[in-house]
């Protein structure tokens, strides 16, 4: 497994001071910036433009996850805008394949996003193609929502297909992850944690960053069979 890494959400921070509100986040590994199109989800936020401007603003690495339709056609361009990671949703993706090349092609790291009713295995042979797999823990579209349990078995399942293929392949999960319930998510093998409300409704976020990364080493370490 790769070192804990937490990313927070910019979804639930103030849109109209953005960087203001980056630069509360100064010990976070990346920016998590969710693209949503009102079309693969019910919910419009950031196109390209803004991606540029905030990997301009920020010397933090941006991770893109485009909840968007036809990432075959967008997604190669939020490389270009500056987003080390881009990550697509496999549902909407037609050639993942193609789309993941592409993506590395422009310098960034090719990451591939399920839905909580999306199953992991019939993508297991794409793995090599991958830097970064997304299991969704919520419904994406929006932030603030409740944690789904049923998606822990498919964290576990994920990180034994990783295993398996052996490759470096950070395992990352998005929705519902707080201080409650990033340890279920470290235990069943998430390596990189996505946390939006809990870390902007929170009165110092930098701090809760430390605290999530904290409490998220410590579980992967018990459930590594460490202290
Ligand atoms: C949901 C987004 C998430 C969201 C997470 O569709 O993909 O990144 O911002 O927010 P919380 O942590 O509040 O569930
Ligand atoms: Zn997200």
């Amino acid at each position: 497994m790769g070192h804990i890494q937490i990313t927070p959400s910019i979804l639930n921070a103030d849109f109209a001071d953005l960087g203001a509100e980056v630069a509360r986040i100064g010990s976070a590994d990346w920016v998590h910036v969710d693209v949503m199109d009102n079309h693969f989800v019910p919910n419009l936020t950031f196109g390209p433009t803004m991606v540029e401007a905030l990997a301009r603003s920020s010397d933090l690495p941006l991770d893109a996850h485009l909840m968007i339709e036809d990432p075959d056609r967008w997604a190669p361009g939020y490389a270009e805008a500056g987003a080390r990671s881009v990550t697509f949703h496999v549902e909407a993706a037609t050639a993942p394949v193609r789309l993941a090349r592409e993506i590395r092609a422009q310098g960034a790291r090719a990451s591939m996003a399920l839905r909580p009713a999306t199953p992991i295995e019939p993508y297991a042979d794409l793995l090599p193609e991958l830097d970064m797999v997304l299991v969704m823990t919520v419904e994406p579209g929006f932030g603030g929502q409740k944690f789904l349990d049923l998606c822990l078995p498919k964290i576990r399942r994920t990180r034994e297909l990783i295993a398996r293929h052996g490759g470096d392949i950070w395992l990352q999960v998005d929705g519902g992850v707080s201080l409650e319930t990033i340890e279920r998510c470290a235990e069943a093998g998430a390596d990189v944690f996505v946390a939006g409300s809990a870390v902007y409704s929170a009165d110092d976020p930098d701090a809760m960053v430390a605290a999530l990364r904290e409490r998220a080493g410590s579980a992967a370490r018990s459930a590594a069979g460490g202290e």
